[in-house]
This record gives structure tokens, sequence and C-alpha cells, in this order.
């Protein structure tokens, strides 16, 4: 078993809505393994059936959003917030991924607002970072990565986070939805100068506790290569979440 224990989320986007969800939940075979979790994060819609669909089955599986507004409350028509996710007992969000960042905009200091906020209010977080196939092919994957966790290490409820409620997903942005994986090679090299950025920032001891998730066209014909690198401490998958079949074949893939 993986130091950090090993984590499978899959990210629906704006796929499933409360019929696809609760289908999808009586089809996926899942069985207990100790040291790893299974997360999925369904639009905001089909949350509450999500939530009932893993409690009345009895099964251990997580559900987070995947997004949410800094404000606790007020004018922001279309928002959602951290209580009112609270309120259906949703305590897990995922900030920061590529697709909020390219088509809503958000820049570096809203996400740090919102991963601040999101901690302040006791949610556990998986934040996305990750560089473009131009930026990779200019040999700046190491000083974006670094470039887009600056602020997050640098503010204090972040940084006192990692490790136990703020862990990490590196989702090359050419490997989203295309088919390219990046190599378990190129992800162990990004995963471990995570690690070493992690480990000058924060110290030894919390930047080994962080889980840092490999994202980016994961299917179960590369999840066995990737989770055998000793810094991939799972997966944050898209489209081979939708399916229970391919999801599941990626939680079997998981040694327990
Ligand atoms: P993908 O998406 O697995 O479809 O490439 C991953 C993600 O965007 O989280």
């Amino acid at each position: 078993m993986k130091p950090r224990g090993v984590l499978l989320a899959g990210n629906w986007k704006m796929n499933h809505g409360p019929k696809a969800a609760q289908d999808f939940f009586r089809a996926l075979p899942y069985s207990k393994k100790p040291g790893a979790t299974m997360r999925i994060y369904p639009s905001y819609l089909s949350l509450a059936t999500a939530l009932d669909s893993v409690s009345a089955a009895g099964r251990d599986i997580e559900i987070g959003a995947q997004n949410f507004h800094a404000e606790k409350s007020g004018a922001f028509t279309g928002e959602v917030s951290g209580p009112m996710l609270q309120e259906i007992g949703i305590h897990q969000v995922l900030l920061g991924h590529s697709e909020r960042r390219q088509y809503f905009s958000e820049t570096p200091a809203v996400i740090l607002n919102k991963t601040v906020s999101a901690l302040q209010q006791g949610f556990e977080v998986l934040l996305c970072i990750g560089e473009t196939l131009d930026e990779r092919k200019a040999g700046q994957t190491v000083e974006v990565l670094t470039h887009q966790l600056k602020s997050t290490l640098a503010d204090p409820t972040c940084s006192a986070a990692f490790g136990t409620s703020l862990h990490l997903a590196y989702e090359p942005v050419w490997a989203i939805g295309t088919g390219v994986t990046a190599t378990p090679a190129q992800a162990q090299a990004t995963h471990a100068s995570l690690r070493s950025l992690l480990t000058r920032s924060l110290g030894e001891i919390s930047a080994d506790a962080v889980q840092i998730l490999y994202g980016g066209s994961v299917t179960p014909g590369n999840f066995g290569e990737l989770l055998a690198c000793p810094d991939i401490d799972g997966g944050l998958v898209g489209g081979a979440s939708l399916k229970p079949e391919s999801f599941g074949a990626l939680w079997s893939l998981i040694s327990s």
C-alpha cells in the first residue's frame, strides 16, 4: 500500500443529471479497500442524489462539489455557497480546474480566495494545477506549476492545510480530454518536482503527507503504470469516470 493511501476521484464535469447519477451508482462495482478512497464530483444538481445513492447502498464513497463561491451568501446570481453544500452533507470541493481557469476566467487570485474560504469553512480541497502544451514544449513546466502554487504556499491558511485538508491534482492541460496521457516517466518527474517544491516551502513532514493525483486521459489501460510511480497518489479522472464499468475497472487496479 502507498504511504499516503490512494485516491481515485471522478470529475463528472457537466455530465450526469440526477437520474444518470442514480443509474451510475446502482451499476458501479465497488468493494471497500483499506488505504484507498473513491470520490466523485458530480454537478451541483446531482449531489443530493449521489449522496443518497451512496448511503442507501452503505458504501464508503465520498461525494464532492466541482466548484463553489467564496462568499457564504449574498447577491451572486447563479452561485452556490459553502454553507449550502454543507447543509446537504458535502465537505469536499475541487478547485482550480483548468476548465474553470480557461472558460470561467478564474485567475490565481480568484482560486486562492476560494481555496482559503473553503479551508476556513472546513472543506477538504483538491486543488488542480497544470501546464499547457506550449509551456511544456518551452521547458517551462516546473516554472508554471511553481507560479500556480506560489500564492497558495505563501498563504498561512493554505500552507497549514497542506497534507491534511489540502491536496493537489497535477493535470497537464494538453492531456485533459485529449486521449494523450503524460507518460508515467513524465508524470513521475513532474510529481517529484512538485514534492520538492512542497518540501522546500512546508518542510518534509507536511510535504510527504500531500496527496498528488495525476489527471489527464486516465484510463484502465494506463492507470496501473501511473499508479506504480512513487509520487503518484491516485488519479483525477474525467471521461473514464462517467461509465460505471470504466470507473470500476480503475478502482480494481488499486491493490488492497
Ligand atoms: P479526462 O479529464 O480524464 O477526461 O482527461 C480529466 C479532468 O479534467 O479532470
